[in-house]
């Protein structure tokens, strides 16, 4: 019997920072009412290349700070809507850019929940005690999907990377304890990119609409982000007898500041428990939870009870119970 235990964790986001001041100057909008209805104030923009850029900076610093060599690794999982390429995955990428020699992988798509669902996938592989060294890094280069003529959207997204390692551990204390995941597909019309996919390629005429780019019916989404991450939250409490007190850290996707604080009000938590770094990011999709941790590295003690949690597109929803073992 193996857990999967977190022994490295990184993130890297890209210098160029895009200030609501500026976005001020792109779109009809404001820092007050961008701060009051989301908590965003900045987020990062990479000018060049693409996701993997950011994965494999993330990457190198978590090989150096768990001195691991590339060779070493057996699996990488990328979770990402923003892939370097359709064809291939951007795995293979990362693997060839970092001379990972050893490992095989895949890139995994869950929306914003997409690092909780892939951590639940990469654990259970991991305790199956085949894999040594398994990285799971969630990245997105969502400047790549935005419309920066929509003021409903360009105001919410940012680009970034975070990775963790997984191992195999015979001590049962630490590591990935539980986990529930769900979807359901009820907001698919929600929160979407419409056009340049299987059913609808990208055409001309799409493109004059602006058709590639993400679309969200924001108010819609909000309303479900709220229930679905409290309830799901909720639920992994309960099953863990974890409460308010022995909770240590609530970890959650960073879409809307205010979606944070009803999950953590509805868990009793108080802000010092809540990790928050959307002031400065934004809404990174599957970077959210690894660059939180990341941030709050220092912060975090051996033993301490982290519930990562995510709501997305989909609808996708889902929370993990972590013990931290580092
Ligand atoms: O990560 C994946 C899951 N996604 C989410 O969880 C996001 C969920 N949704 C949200 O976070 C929020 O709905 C948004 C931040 C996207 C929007 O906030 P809202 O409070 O729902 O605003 P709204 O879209 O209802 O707009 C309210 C008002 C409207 O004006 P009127 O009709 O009341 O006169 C909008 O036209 O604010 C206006 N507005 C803006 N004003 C300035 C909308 N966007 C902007 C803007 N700047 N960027």
């Amino acid at each position: 019997m193996f857990r999967a235990k977190i022994t490295g964790i990184s993130g890297y986001v890209p210098e160029y920072i895009l200030n609501n001041e500026e976005l001020s100057t792109i779109v009809d909008t404001n820092d007050e009412w961008i701060v009051t209805r989301t908590g965003i104030k900045e987020r990062r923009i990479l000018k060049e290349g693409g996701t993997s850029v950011m994965c494999v900076k993330a990457i190198e610093e978590l090989l150096a700070k768990t001195n691991t060599k590339p060779e070493e690794v057996d699996l990488v999982v990328v979770t990402t809507v923003t892939p370097d390429w359709p064809v291939p995955a951007t795995a293979n990428i990362i693997c060839q850019k970092l001379g990972m020699t050893k490992a095989w992988g895949f890139d995994t798509q869950a929306a914003c929940s997409g690092f909780i669902f892939t951590l639940e996938a990469v654990s259970k592989m991991v305790e199956s005690g085949k894999y040594k060294k398994a990285i799971l890094v969630g990245a997105d280069k969502m400047s790549s999907i935005t419309n920066y003529t929509d003021r409903n959207t360009c105001i919410l997204f940012g680009d970034g990377a975070g990775a963790i390692m997984l191992e195999p551990t015979t001590d049962m204390e630490y590591g990935v304890i539980d986990c529930q995941c769900y979807m359901d597909g009820s907001g698919i019309e929600n929160l979407n990119v419409k056009r340049g996919r299987s059913e609808y390629p990208l055409t001309k005429d799409t493109i004059d609409l602006n058709e590639q780019y993400i679309y969200q019916d924001g108010k819609k989404v909000f309303v479900k982000a709220v229930k679905g991450m409290a309830d799901v939250v909720e639920e992994v409490m309960k099953r863990n007898h974890l409460s308010s007190e022995n909770l240590n850290w609530l970890v959650p996707h960073q879409a809307n500041k205010r979606i944070i604080d009803a999950t953590a009000d509805r868990a009793g938590l108080s802000e010092d428990k809540v990790m928050l770094n959307i002031q400065k990011f934004g809404n990174t999709t599957n970077a959210t939870i690894p660059l939180c941790l990341w941030d709050y590295e220092k912060k975090l003690k051996k033993g301490d009870n982290l519930i990562l949690c995510a709501f997305g597109a989909g609808y996708t929803w889902g929370a993990v119970y972590v013990k931290w073992g580092i």
